[in-house]
C-alpha cells in the first residue's frame, strides 16, 4: 500500500533533517527532490541545456559530490523556473510517491503540485535571518570561507524566485500543517512532525 508524506518549505527550515527522520522512524522510502533540480542546474553550469539535462538525468547524478554548493543552489532555482523541466522531472517523484510501503517527498510543491492527494502534508519554514545563520554555520564548517551578509542576501534571492515563479511556486498547501522552526529545537520539530504523521495513519 501506498502513503504519500509532502514536506515542504524554504532552504535551510530543517525540512531534510526532519523528511529524513521521519521516513527512518516510520520505515518509508525518502526522496529529496531538490537534488533534482540541483542536477540538473549543475549540468546547465556546465553548458548543458537544462531542458535536455531534465530529459537525460540519470539516479546516478544525484550523488554528484558538488551538488550542495551555494552555485548551484542558485542554478537550480534559474533551471526551476522553466515549466518544461519541471514537467520532465514529474513522473519520476509522482512514481516514487507512489512506492509499495509509503515515501516520504521533501520540495517546494510536493503539496501542491505533485501530490496534491498525499496523505500526510507538512510546511516547514522559518524567519529567512534564522535560516541564513544555520546555512552560515554549515558553510564555515564544511570549510567554505562566506560571509554570513551574503548567505542571507542568497537565501532571500532564492526564496523570492521560489514564491514569486508562476510556475509551481513554493506555498504551504491549504491542507498543510506548518512547522516553524524558528524557534524550535529540531528534535521536538521531528517530534511534531512524527506526531502529524501518526494522525494521519489513524485517521
Ligand atoms: O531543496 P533545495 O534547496 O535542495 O532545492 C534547490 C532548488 O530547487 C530550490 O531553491 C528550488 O528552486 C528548486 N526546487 C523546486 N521544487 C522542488 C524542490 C526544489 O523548485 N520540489
Amino acid at each position: 500500500m501506498s502513503f504519500t508524506i509532502a514536506i515542504d518549505g524554504p532552504a535551510a527550515a530543517g525540512k531534510g533533517t526532519i523528511s529524513k527522520a521521519v521516513a527512518a522512524h516510520f520505515g518509508m522510502e525518502h526522496l529529496d527532490t531538490g537534488l533534482l533540480y540541483r542536477a540538473v542546474g549543475a549540468q546547465m553550469l556546465q553548458g548543458v541545456d537544462p531542458l535536455l539535462a531534465a530529459q537525460s538525468l540519470r539516479p546516478e547524478d544525484l550523488d554528484a559530490l558538488n551538488l550542495r554548493s551555494p552555485e548551484v543552489a542558485q542554478a537550480a532555482s534559474q533551471v526551476a523556473i522553466i515549466a518544461e523541466v519541471r514537467a520532465e522531472l514529474l513522473a519520476f517523484q509522482h512514481a516514487f510517491a507512489l512506492r509499495e510501503g509509503g515515501a516520504v517527498l521533501d520540495g517546494r510543491d510536493i503539496g501542491t503540485v505533485i501530490c496534491p492527494e498525499a496523505e500526510v502534508k507538512l510546511f516547514v519554514t522559518a524567519i529567512a535571518e534564522v535560516r541564513a545563520r544555520r546555512r552560515h554555520h554549515e558553510l564555515l564548517s564544511n570549510g567554505t570561507q562566506i560571509d554570513f551578509d551574503e548567505v542571507l542576501a542568497a537565501v532571500m534571492a532564492r526564496d523570492s524566485r521560489d514564491s514569486e515563479r508562476a510556475e509551481a511556486p513554493m506555498i504551504a498547501a491549504v491542507d498543510a500543517v506548518v512547522i516553524d522552526t524558528s524557534n524550535l529545537a529540531i528534535d521536538l520539530a521531528i517530534a511534531a512532525a512524527i506526531s502529524v504523521v501518526k494522525k494521519g495513519i489513524s485517521s
